[in-house]
């Protein structure tokens, strides 16, 4: 039998048993992409939905001969919302592989569906330690708290910085931060004395900031979620907490590269620790932050956009493996890729399913007018330390 009549007689057979939709299936790859694209997180799905579409142009729409379908849903941050759009692109869409996943509740509130229904779950942002063992089909292209919380309790006592007030939202990834920062920093020598948590929605940083100035420490460290560090920043330069002698410092989130330019020259010498920046120093970013740029209106990619656009070359890569299939052998192809990113080398550790990277550490500069969070330290290799323990 010629290949054209066979084909033809397959395509007969699939109409007669399934009718347009199995064949419609058979061609199509989808990606079910759950983001915040209102609310407080908006600028999370902003930048992520962004890297994504910047991702399908410069590779193509299509992988392992089928069309890839990018299904974008705003879930508003409401983990409840999550839930019931995974189930409905699960069951309704059929999708190939679950993506997003903005803030750590609605990842949480996601994985037991990823489970029953063998769907892989690329986390893209939040952050949290322990996101990964909520099932084993969640893969994770974004970072963790501990990971990037740890570097900087070791530069801080080296620095100057011995005693340390700790700031972070009352949530996963702030409590990660807290006690990955606390414990390190105190193994080296250093004091903690006052752990303070800020709501995660609506936060009033103001009578917290008042706590820190009357403690006066070396420094504050800070976790906020991204898109809450320009309100940090304010209202600790506006109390001149600065020129009373303490030091700003955190996780990459508080200098966020989605807002640091607008920050003013306050930033200027804020050391943070984290996984991305706009600044680093690679022909590859060169070219991811340009044609960001470019695509945008201007826009400049945050540790935000680099998960995602390194989400979807997990997904292409892992559905170029499996051959377009989905569940495990979808899995399968996403576990110990090793590739690198805009943000330096990468590895998808087979066994734990997250992220082994490097960790920076950057200080605010001006440079061609602009901020930027520029490297001027590495810790390579950095695996979550939330699972060694
Ligand atoms: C999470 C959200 C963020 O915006 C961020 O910068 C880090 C972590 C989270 O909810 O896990």
């Amino acid at each position: 039998m010629k290949r054209r009549q066979f084909t033809a007689l397959t395509l007969a057979a699939a109409g007669a048993l399934g009718g347009p939709a199995v064949l419609a299936q058979d061609n199509t790859f989808k990606i079910g992409l759950i983001l915040p694209m209102t609310g407080p997180q908006a600028t999370t799905g902003r930048q992520i939905e962004a890297a994504a579409r910047l991702y399908m142009a410069q590779h193509g729409d299509t992988v392992a001969g089928k069309k890839v379908q990018l299904i974008v849903k705003d879930d508003t941050s409401l983990p409840d919302v999550t839930r019931r759009i995974a189930q409905e692109l699960v069951v309704n869409d059929k999708v190939h592989v679950l993506a997003g996943f903005g803030i750590t509740p609605s990842a949480m509130a996601v994985g037991p569906i990823a489970t029953q229904s063998k769907t892989p779950m690329v986390v893209m942002a939040a952050a949290t330690s322990s996101i990964t063992e909520a099932s084993p089909y969640i893969v994770r292209t974004s970072f963790t708290l501990p990971q990037a919380s740890v570097a900087l309790a070791d530069w801080a006592p080296k620095n100057g910085l011995k005693r340390v007030v700790t700031l972070v939202s009352d949530y996963g990834p702030g409590l990660d931060a807290e006690k990955f920062f606390r414990e390190r920093l105190m193994l080296n020598g250093g004091q903690v004395p006052e752990s303070l948590r800020v709501p995660m929605r609506n936060p009033d940083f103001a009578p917290f900031l008042q706590k820190v100035r009357d403690i006066k420490p070396d420094a504050l460290f800070v976790f906020v979620p991204s898109g809450a560090g320009a309100a940090v920043m304010k209202q600790f330069l506006e109390r001149g907490m600065d020129k009373a002698g303490i030091k700003l410092i955190g996780t990459g989130d508080v200098t966020d590269d989605d807002q640091l330019n607008d920050m003013g020259d306050g930033a200027l010498g804020v050391v943070t620790s984290h996984h991305y920046s706009a600044n680093h120093p690679s022909a590859l970013n060169k070219k991811f932050t340009t044609e960001f740029a470019k695509a945008n209106k201007g826009m400049r990619p945050n540790f935000m956009a680099a998960g995602g656009y390194d989400g979807m070359r997990v997904i292409y890569e892992a559905a170029k493996a499996s051959k377009g299939q989905g569940g495990d052998a979808l899995l399968a192809g996403m576990k110990g890729q090793i590739f690198e990113s805009p943000r330096g080398p990468m590895f998808i550790d087979a066994q734990t399913r997250d992220v082994v990277q490097n960790i920076y550490l950057r200080k605010v500069e001006k440079k061609d007018g602009q901020l930027w969070n520029v490297e001027f330290d590495v810790i390579k290799d950095v695996k979550d330390p939330g699972k060694t323990r």
